[in-house]
């Protein structure tokens, strides 16, 4: 049973609602999140970092949200906070995301600006295991893209997300198997 954290758009939860993947939970850091909207039939809920007193107190409680709707496997879909162990030991092993390079290189919120400013020939993809540093867990699977002459962060993150439409799915099915 999936739970998905998304503060975006939300275009890779709908990656995982189109692929049939038992998604049962979604929730977010931003009350307005789009993400929140795409899954009518599932339940949602948002935990803004200003309602709580720390950042311990906001994940306990989506840990205590996810749990009662029975998640045992979470999702990072365009996830902008940082996650504490106050909410990794409660999934152990358990939590993935997704991020759009190929990871170790360009970690962070501005990996796409970053990897057009350095000038790269490839870029990609990334879905890993979530530890409590940035982008930084062991790597499940990467896939590659190109970066066209021309590009702007806009066309090269969209050539991204095809990819990360693929690939995200993918690795939520096999990790569902085991
Ligand atoms: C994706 O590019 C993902 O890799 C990154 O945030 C973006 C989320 O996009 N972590 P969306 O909200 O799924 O459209």
């Amino acid at each position: 049973m999936i739970g998905v954290l998304a503060s975006g758009s939300g275009t890779n939860l709908q990656a995982l609602l189109d692929a049939g993947l038992p998604v049962v939970a979604v929730a977010s850091n931003r009350r307005y999140a789009a993400a929140l909207g795409r899954a009518p039939d599932v339940a949602t809920a948002a935990f803004e970092l200003a309602d709580y007193p720390d950042r311990e107190t906001r994940d306990s409680a989506m840990a205590d949200w996810l749990e009662e709707q029975g998640v045992t496997l979470v999702v990072l879909a365009g996830y902008m906070h940082l996650l504490t162990n106050a909410f990794l030991d409660r999934f152990p092993n358990a939590v993935v995301n997704v991020h759009p390079s190929l990871l170790p290189e360009f970690p962070g919120a501005h990996a796409v600006e970053e990897q057009l400013a350095a000038g790269i020939a490839e870029s990609g993809a990334t879905v890993h295991l979530v530890d409590e540093g940035v982008d930084s867990g062991p790597i499940l699977a990467q896939e590659r893209v190109p970066v066209l002459s021309g590009d702007t962060p806009e066309t090269l993150h969209a050539r991204i997300k095809e990819i990360e439409h693929r690939l995200l799915p993918r690795v939520v099915e096999e990790l569902c198997a085991r």
